[in-house]
């Protein structure tokens, strides 16, 4: 029979800092922190995202300074996205081994070298329609698209990259970016898939960091919110097309997969705390309704309670600056 009151106190525990930190069940790290980074081509200043404080869009011209600054604050991952002013219908910039996605890479290994750097492979922010893919006969082609982005993996990776993350939310990605990559010779090359991707509109401020142009939604590609066993049956299929990682996309309204998701899988489990939620935060911080600091701890440490091993976050650099 298991004790209770008055012999079991739980407060015993809770006295001091010190004991609390003893018993502390999980611990919030900069090694498990990427942090997603912005980098416009032709523009010479960084420019403020005004959905989201405190991130900024910056200029490739100033990528590799950015970079070493980031490097040297104790971030030890970033994630790239491009804004490109090379669109066209498909996204090719994204597959020219001159296009502004393999140029990022390049910069930022030369800059940082043990700095590791992860691609986001889509094509929404170099397609003039803002899908994440190619369009046929009014919708995203599936097959099409992945095709073009197992050309964009084997360029990232040749271009220096440690890791893809294909965000493109189509069927077989992983599979057919796996093939490309071992064809081209790349077998070590890890992919860390955003495996379950919610059409989520807490992408809001996103859309104006990345400068998407779109007009409509990408609910064809994208998960309904309302399908818990749909998004384990997402990740559970990319782990037999090869993952490396799997990953639960936007984090804090989505933890209940997280959860059920580390229970049925042996691999390494990523978060993204995405946009709208960096802005929840930021904003009602602002407002004075919220401490930022202690909340932005909170929340990650939430996603690793959850089953987290690594989280995407714009709060990284400031994690690792020991401001919050
Ligand atoms: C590109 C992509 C998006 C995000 C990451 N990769 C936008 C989208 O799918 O609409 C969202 C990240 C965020 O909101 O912080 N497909
Ligand atoms: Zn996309």
């Amino acid at each position: 029979m298991t004790a209770s009151f008055p012999v079991v106190r739980s407060r015993r525990l809770r006295q001091n800092e010190s004991l609390r930190r003893l018993v502390r069940e999980t611990q919030v790290t900069i090694d498990d922190l990427i942090y997603p980074i912005f980098v416009e081509e032709e523009i010479t200043e960084p420019l403020p995202i005004s959905a989201m404080p405190g991130v900024f869009r910056i200029p490739e011209c100033k990528l590799a300074d950015e970079v070493r600054a980031i490097a040297a604050d104790g971030v030890r991952a970033i994630l790239l996205f491009g804004i490109s002013r090379r669109k066209d219908a498909v996204g090719s910039d994204t597959w020219s081994p001159d296009g502004l996605m393999a140029r990022m890479v390049r910069i930022a290994k030369a800059a940082a070298p043990d700095l590791l750097v992860i691609t986001d492979n889509c094509f929404c922010e170099y397609t003039v329609h803002g899908h994440c893919g190619v369009i046929r006969d009014g919708v995203v082609d599936n097959d099409l698209t992945i095709e073009n982005l197992g050309r964009q993996a084997v360029v990232a990776i040749e271009a220096g990259a440690d890791m893809v993350a294909p965000s493109a939310a189509m069927d077989g990605q992983i599979q057919a970016m796996r093939a490309a990559l071992d064809a081209a010779g790349h077998g070590n090359a890890p992919i860390m898939a955003y495996s379950t991707k919610f059409a989520s509109s807490l992408y809001g401020p996103f859309r104006e960091a990345a400068g998407s142009g779109l007009k409509g939604d990408r609910k064809t590609y994208q998960m309904d919110p309302m399908n818990g066993r749909e998004a384990l049956r997402e990740s559970l299929l990319d782990e037999i097309e090869g993952a490396d990682i799997l990953m639960v996309k936007p984090g804090l309204a989505y933890l209940d997969v997280l959860a059920e998701l580390r229970r049925r899988t042996l691999l390494p489990l990523a978060v993204y705390q995405v946009s709208g939620e960096y802005a929840m935060i930021k904003f009602a911080a602002a407002a004075g309704a919220i401490d930022e600091a202690r909340v932005a701890q909170e929340t990650l440490g939430a996603m690793k309670r959850a089953g987290a091993d690594l989280i995407i976050t714009y709060f990284a650099r400031d994690f690792a600056r020991g401001a919050i």
